[in-house]
């Protein structure tokens, strides 16, 4: 059994309910949900964080390494395009992890392009809307365990 760490980032404790012609109207439990439904079968266990504030972000990510995770599924929100603190940290603990976007960045502001994580990810999925986080888990297990 793998262990999962699934990190949301700033403002997508509003999903569902935020810009929803953008993000959709599945919420944030809903999307936890459907991943815990998923995961047995799969071969993994989830653990759910979410966190408005970059510091917070970077404690998840040390705490997945100290539980023992062994990948991590991320949607960074607005620290995709800021953050080198999240970088280091995943790129401290040397986490496999897959960055997750519901909308599709490319075709939003230029500062939405440009991603902290993405070069270092063992996969990025954009743009799929809420579908997205469950195709980066199975993106992510495919990674953890090649067949
Ligand atoms: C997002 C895209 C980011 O640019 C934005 O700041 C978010 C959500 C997405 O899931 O599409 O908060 O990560």
């Amino acid at each position: 059994m793998k262990s999962v760490w699934v990190l949301q980032g700033p403002n997508l404790n509003l999903l569902g309910m935020r810009e929803p012609e953008r993000y959709g109207r599945v919420t944030l439990a809903e999307v936890q949900a459907r991943l815990d439904e998923i995961a047995p079968s799969l071969g993994a266990s989830l653990t759910h964080h979410q966190d408005n504030s970059e510091g917070g972000l970077v404690d998840c990510v040390h705490r997945a390494w100290r539980a023992g995770a062994h990948g991590v599924v991320i949607n960074p929100g607005a620290y995709t395009h800021t953050s080198v603190a999240l970088r280091d940290a995943l790129l401290g603990t040397a986490l496999p992890f897959v960055e997750v976007h519901v909308s599709n960045v490319f075709a939003r502001e230029s500062f939405r392009h440009h991603s902290y994580l993405s070069d270092v990810a063992a996969g990025v999925i954009v743009g799929c809307g809420t579908v997205g986080y469950e195709l980066a888990l199975r993106a992510l297990l495919a990674r953890l365990m090649p067949a």
